[in-house]
């Protein structure tokens, strides 16, 4: 029995084995809703073998998507349009459906990777005025972006819940709130972008308490017997910015409030950032959050071998891991990680012909016949 492949529990979300589908954006919706390429694209990825999807960071309002194009779930037309997905990919695959919800903050208003990814300015097409904690730009010269008040931020909160209530209708499985990566959340967090000087910036505790705040909303939103947890960045890899000692920090405190897992990413907050890049290089930081925080957790980053994924889980360094890039790449990731292990992976029936001749026993109940 191979430990990637054994089955584990997020609160009380079942899930057939460790690996886990990373939220991509696709940037490719209209006014926030989806359209058949998010049938296509979670269609074959809901086909994979791994036991979660997590959909994309679905932005809880339209100026809090990354681009103009993002996956929202702020309106009746987006909720109708991920209904008719998310039939279409339940009626031909079990597996378990996760959604990332966020809001860009100051990263808002932006073009897409393709597009080079730029901010794009306040009154052209897809550019809009942007909030964060506080007004400072996330790179110089960018128009910066206005600092919260009060209502502000209560808005923030009333859109997280509305959204987390539209996933509950819409039988999402599980909320991962979206505190990484630089986007709104992580910028409570970091000193970087947080220069406030109310209740909300200065001491750790000031930093985390809107992100916990927000937690709470879509804990209270989002049915109880369904997970909420949330993806962090575990450190700015900056001088002076958030650190993993935060992150064990937060995720005591978002344990202590009932989330589920961690998910434990790393990085976004600052173009001025120095990513130590290599294979599982997040890695680290999940084991420092698995072991002392205890919430079930969740690996991520240049995680694409097999043996790597199970090694992972196995030294007990996380609980599970994600993939992204190697996920697009392959998207029978995990069949050919179950065959290399000796595993069995679930595949839909109208594949099981496929099963190579080497791997006699790697689709779960597969049998055929013909006349
Ligand atoms: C196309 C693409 C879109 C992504 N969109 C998101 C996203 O919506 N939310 C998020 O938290 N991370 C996003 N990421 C980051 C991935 O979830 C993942 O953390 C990162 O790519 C590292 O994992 P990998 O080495 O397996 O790709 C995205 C990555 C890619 C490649």
């Amino acid at each position: 029995m191979t430990h990637l492949f054994e089955p584990f529990e997020i609160g009380a979300l079942a899930l057939a084995n460790r690996i886990i589908v990373a939220p991509m954006c696709q940037y490719s919706a209209d006014e926030g809703s989806a359209g058949d390429w998010h049938l296509i694209h979670l269609g074959h990825l809901a086909l994979s073998g791994a036991s979660m999807l997590i959909i994309e960071a679905t932005a809880v309002s339209a100026e809090g998507r990354i681009t103009a194009a993002d996956l929202g779930l702020y309106s009746d037309a987006n909720e109708a349009a991920l209904a008719r997905v998310l039939a279409a990919v339940r009626a031909h695959s079990p597996i378990a459906i996760g959604m990332q919800l966020a809001h860009a903050g100051r990263k808002a208003s932006s073009r897409a990777p393709w597009q080079g990814g730029a901010q794009v300015p306040i009154g052209q097409p897809g550019g809009w005025p942007t909030v964060a904690p506080s007004a400072v730009p996330h790179a110089p010269g960018e128009q910066p972006p206005v600092g919260l008040d009060a209502a502000g931020m209560q808005k923030i909160r009333d859109d997280f819940a509305r959204a987390a209530t539209r996933a509950a209708r819409l039988g999402i499985d599980g909320v991962e709130i979206h505190a990484a990566h630089g986007y709104l959340l992580h910028q409570f967090l970091s000193p970087i972008a947080n220069q406030r000087d109310d209740a909300y910036g200065g001491s750790i505790e000031n930093r985390m308490r809107f992100p916990l705040e927000i937690f709470d909303v879509v804990r209270a939103a989002f049915p109880p017997d369904r997970p909420v947890w949330a993806r962090i960045s575990a450190t700015d890899w900056l001088p002076g910015g958030w650190d993993i000692d935060g992150t064990v920090a937060l995720s005591r405190a978002l344990k202590a409030r009932g989330c589920a897992a961690i998910h434990v990413s790393s990085g976004g907050v600052s173009p001025q950032q120095k990513i130590q890049l290599g294979p599982g290089y997040q890695v680290p930081f999940a084991a420092r959050v698995k072991a002392e925080v205890g919430l079930p957790t969740i690996a991520v980053g240049l995680i694409t071998e097999p043996e790597q994924a199970e090694a992972i889980v196995a030294g007990g360094e996380a609980d599970a891991v994600s993939l992204a890039r190697a996920m697009l790449y392959d998207p029978r990731w995990p069949w050919h990680a179950a065959a290399a292990l000796g595993a069995r992976v679930v595949a839909p029936h109208q594949y099981w012909r496929s099963q190579p001749r080497q791997y006699k026993d790697l689709f779960e109940n597969a049998s055929f016949g013909a006349r």
